[in-house]
């Protein structure tokens, strides 16, 4: 064994926002968990979604007991759970707040108890009620299957309040390419090693900055041009909640501000450090870049932006 890591963050829950951001360390899929009750369509983006038992076939989720839908799934008997594929980041975020009428923004066709089943998702699971257990401020629902579909693609990921796409599955890393390399094979895995290797060398060149990747983010955007939270949201792969809590850091470090019409920017000293960032980031890849001859560079350049379609 290594010697003790130090944590980040730690600490007693009660720190709401750093309690979050440890949960959120755990990566899901997402999925929106549909309802009609009482004659009206109910639907919410929802993570907390997980398989439990195969015979009989059962899954779980949670539901904040705050919810303004929260009756309605406790007491409709059944419920419809649609799997997000890779592309549906708008439909989590339009269905990840609240709003009148959530089914008016996502296409959808009912299924056999009349739950919505969403247009464009990777699996639709649908459900009868089989138990409500009390999970403190959430319900737990726990589902039957009585019916499901499976489609082709791949799924959309959500780990540290931000969406993800998946990458390098663990079954195709270099050591397996070593055993069978191909040119063409060993090209895009070193494009794919390189670009995985000075993320990970930045991502921690950052965290000595104090600064998470989301916090950046934010900082970034915000720089370019001042935008609310819904532009925000187009722009950037991260969810609404963590979109929230972030603001509400950056503000009270007081980089960020918020003008009465909603829309956000950033502060003298948020332009600051947004420029001292910049200007780490440009020594950090210089330095990565320092022992390779400027031809060989140039080189790479014009490759990589001839791969890009540039
Ligand atoms: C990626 C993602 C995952 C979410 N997971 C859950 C969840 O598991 N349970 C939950 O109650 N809310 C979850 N939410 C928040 C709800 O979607 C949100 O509170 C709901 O749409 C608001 O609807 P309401 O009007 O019923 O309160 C999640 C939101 C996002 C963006």
């Amino acid at each position: 064994m290594s010697g003790m890591q130090t944590p980040a963050e730690h600490g007693a829950p009660a720190d709401g926002r750093a309690f979050r951001r440890a949960l959120g360390q755990f990566a899901t899929g997402v999925t929106v968990i549909g309802t009609v009750h009482e004659g009206r369509g109910y639907a919410m983006a929802a993570n907390s979604f997980s398989a439990v038992s195969l015979e009989p076939p059962l899954v779980l989720w949670s539901i904040r007991k705050e919810s303004k839908s929260a009756p309605a799934f406790t007491s409709s008997g059944h419920f419809s759970i649609n799997v997000l594929e890779e592309a549906q980041t708008a439909v989590s975020n339009a269905l990840g707040r609240s709003h009148e009428d959530p089914l008016s923004q996502v296409d959808w066709s009912a299924g056999v108890h009349g739950d919505p089943l969403l247009s464009g998702c990777l699996a639709q699971f649908e459900c009868t009620t089989e138990s409500v257990v009390d999970g403190g401020d959430h319900h737990i629902l726990v589902g039957r299957v009585e019916r499901f579909a499976r489609f082709e693609g791949k799924p959309l990921l959500f780990a540290q309040g931000e969406y993800g796409w998946l990458g390098r599955r663990s079954d195709t890393g270099s050591s397996q390419l070593a055993a069978a390399p191909s040119e063409e094979m060993l090209f895009m895995s070193l494009l794919r090693d390189a670009e995985q290797h000075m993320s990970t060398l930045f991502d921690s060149y950052r965290r000595q900055l104090g600064l998470t990747p989301t916090a950046t983010r934010i900082l970034n955007h915000l720089a370019h041009s001042s935008d609310t939270v819904e532009g925000l949201q187009r722009s950037t792969p991260i969810a609404p909640q963590a979109i929230d809590d972030s603001l509400a850091e950056l503000m009270q470090a007081g980089l960020v501000n918020r003008a009465a019409t909603g829309t956000w920017s950033l502060t003298e000293q948020g332009l600051a450090r947004r420029a001292s960032l910049r200007k780490g980031a440009e020594e950090f890849t210089a330095r990565q870049l320092d022992n390779i001859p400027a031809n060989d560079l140039a080189a790479a350049e014009r490759v990589l932006a001839a791969l890009c379609g540039r």
